[in-house]
């Protein structure tokens, strides 16, 4: 049969199967086998974790009235008491904004990936992300043809001081940077936080070199030792910061509900640029949303999360000590759900990944986390969402295979 490929858009063209797709694809011909195959790729939720009850009792109490208003179109901003609670939530992390027009709910944050994407990027913009950063946000990105400005995260995020040094040269030969994507709480890939004088300091960047700070906060939440940090977004004085975060790893993917906290002419654009791709967001998940704010359910789920996922960290830590060849090197992550190792050069982690889906266990390779695909020798392993045995058992196969490797 002939292909279609001619009548693709040269965006659609660009849509290409990554080593994720490869790797899923792996694992399904796997189950056709009938093995068995641990997961340590994606952030899932805790499969037991996940507050099944407390969703099936808001569901049995939707009043009528409420069901004629979910089942209906909705608007493009968001269900109004969703605002509400989002913007009391957002209290807990002292970001004060009003809900009635600065804050947007969007189909999980990946949506609100694609419309800061859509509204801002021009082909050749020079937009700064961190090396690594979170893959989908780089694909969101890239529909739109940026330059990526990368910078180096360290143990402390993002280096403010190459940062700096690459906004002066931009200066120097007259251009700039018109966005910079950082996950300052629990990254992903490397779980690093950045410090509050930092988070500060970079502020005071936007307004010196002006450009926009699109902050991502899915993981600050999840904090193992002491409070949460503050949210950059808390000390934005001069309205900089574009805010997102979402449901999706404090109580569950599956809905969907992510949000933007920005200033009132940002927020209109994007809910503008929402209702070209899908109208509203789904009218049920909104809903359940703001029950599960307004009881208490998402802090509890919180609370929860972060006692089972410090415990499973914990147990990969412990795990890697005894599997893992001395010559790897990781981190230990003060929350979020992701571990970063660093395999000794050579060690190609994009490689070695078919022959340990294989042997049982999947991981991320850490190439995916770059702008420049040449940095092999790095892996993400997710610990929210594997059983604790299969945290054990996954971490011996992958040792073993390391230690055939290194
Ligand atoms: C940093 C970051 N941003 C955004 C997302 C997207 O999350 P969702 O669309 O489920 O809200 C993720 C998911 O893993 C993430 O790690």
């Amino acid at each position: 049969m002939v292909g279609k490929d001619r009548f693709f858009s040269d965006l659609g063209r660009s849509y290409k199967p990554g080593i994720i797709t490869e790797i899923v694809l792996a694992a399904f011909e796997m189950a056709k086998k009938g093995k068995k195959l641990i997961s340590l790729t994606g952030g899932s939720y805790d499969p037991p974790s996940l507050p099944v009850a407390e969703i099936r009792e808001v569901l049995q109490e939707v009043p009528d009235t409420a069901w004629r208003e979910i089942l209906q179109y909705g608007s493009n901003q968001g269900y109004w008491r969703l605002r509400d609670a989002l913007s009391k939530f957002m209290k807990g992390s002292e970001i004060t904004v009003d809900p009635e027009r600065e804050v947007l709910v969007t189909t999980g944050s990946q949506q609100a990936l694609d419309l800061i994407s859509r509204v801002f990027i021009n082909e050749g913009d020079i937009i700064g992300v961190g090396s690594p950063t979170y893959l989908a946000a780089l694909s969101a990105f890239k529909q739109f043809s940026p330059r990526f400005l990368t910078i180096p995260v360290g143990d402390e995020g993002l280096n403010l001081g190459a940062l700096e040094e690459e906004l002066e040269r931009l200066r120097r030969e007259g251009k700039g940077m018109k966005m910079l994507y950082v996950v300052p709480s629990f990254q992903n890939p490397t779980g690093v936080v950045m410090p509050q004088p930092n988070r500060r300091r970079l502020l005071e960047m936007a307004e010196e070199h002006d450009f926009l700070i699109v902050e991502d906060n899915p993981y600050g939440y999840i904090a193992f030792e002491g409070e949460p940090p503050t949210p950059i977004k808390a000390f934005d004085e001069g309205g900089r910061v574009i805010y997102l975060s979402t449901f999706s790893k404090i109580v569950s993917p599956g809905l969907r509900i992510g949000w933007v906290a920005a200033e009132e002419e940002i927020v209109k654009k994007l809910a503008i640029a929402k209702s070209a791709v899908d109208l509203c967001s789904d009218g049920l998940s909104q809903y359940v949303a703001s029950e599960l704010l307004s009881r208490g359910v998402v802090e509890r789920q919180v609370r929860k999360v972060t006692d089972v996922y410090r415990e499973k960290r914990d147990l990969m830590l412990e795990s890697m000590e005894v599997y893992f060849p001395k010559e790897a090197e990781w981190n230990r992550p003060r929350g979020g759900l992701f571990l970063w190792v660093r395999l000794p050069e050579g060690v190609d982690a994009s490689e070695m990944v078919f022959e340990a889906v294989e042997r049982g266990v999947a991981y991320i390779p850490g190439s995916n986390f770059f702008t420049d695909p040449s940095k092999t020798n790095y892996m993400r392993l997710n610990y929210s969402f594997p059983s604790k045995e299969g945290i054990v058992e996954g971490i011996k196969i992958l040792g073993d295979l390391l230690k055939e490797r290194v």
